[in-house]
């Protein structure tokens, strides 16, 4: 197999870090407006950002490119940046979560059983479906805070297709 270069895409995962850092997170003291069908959303997508990845840590880091397993890594800390966004959010317009997630569920015994490639493509999925969701609250919530929060996790989603596709 041709070994590509995860080196740039580690380099990548560790600028937009920093930007983060440098950028802090989003004003949850103003609060936020949610109507019930937005925070039932929301609470769904939080469920599926959350995890800790350890089975796509141990498939990826059996691939045997060091460099793919921190972009992973790099990755994972992303995806769980986006749960805990979410989590403010909801907290900030007066929600709670749904509590459990993803790595604890069946589905996920289920998917320790897959090899990396179709994991990916598992993933691929919910990244699509997400892209779709972001897109439409950044554009179409009412809400300003659960419009800054959804824009910077769609930011985030648009990298994540094209890093899995490289892969795939
Ligand atoms: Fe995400
Ligand atoms: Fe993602």
């Amino acid at each position: 197999m041709i070994k590509i270069g995860y080196g740039a895409w580690v380099r990548e995962f560790e600028a937009e870090r920093e930007r983060r850092a440098a950028l802090g997170d989003p004003d949850w003291g103003r609060g936020a407006r949610l109507p019930a069908e937005i925070v039932r959303s929301i609470q769904k997508f939080q469920v599926g950002e959350d995890g800790d990845g350890s089975a796509l840590c141990g498939k990826a880091d059996r691939a045997g490119d060091p460099a793919y397993s921190e972009a992973v890594r790099l990755f994972i800390a992303e995806e769980q940046n986006h749960a805990r966004m979410l989590k403010l959010l909801l907290e900030a317009g007066g929600a709670g979560t749904l509590g459990g997630h993803w790595s604890d569920a069946a589905f996920v015994r289920v998917r320790r059983l897959l090899g990396l490639r179709v994991e990916l493509l598992v993933l691929m999925l919910a990244e699509v479906v997400a892209l779709g969701y972001y897109r439409a609250l950044r554009d179409g919530a009412a809400d300003p805070l659960a419009r800054e929060v959804a824009g910077r996790i769609l930011a985030d989603e648009e990298r994540h297709v094209p890093f899995h596709c490289l892969r795939l």
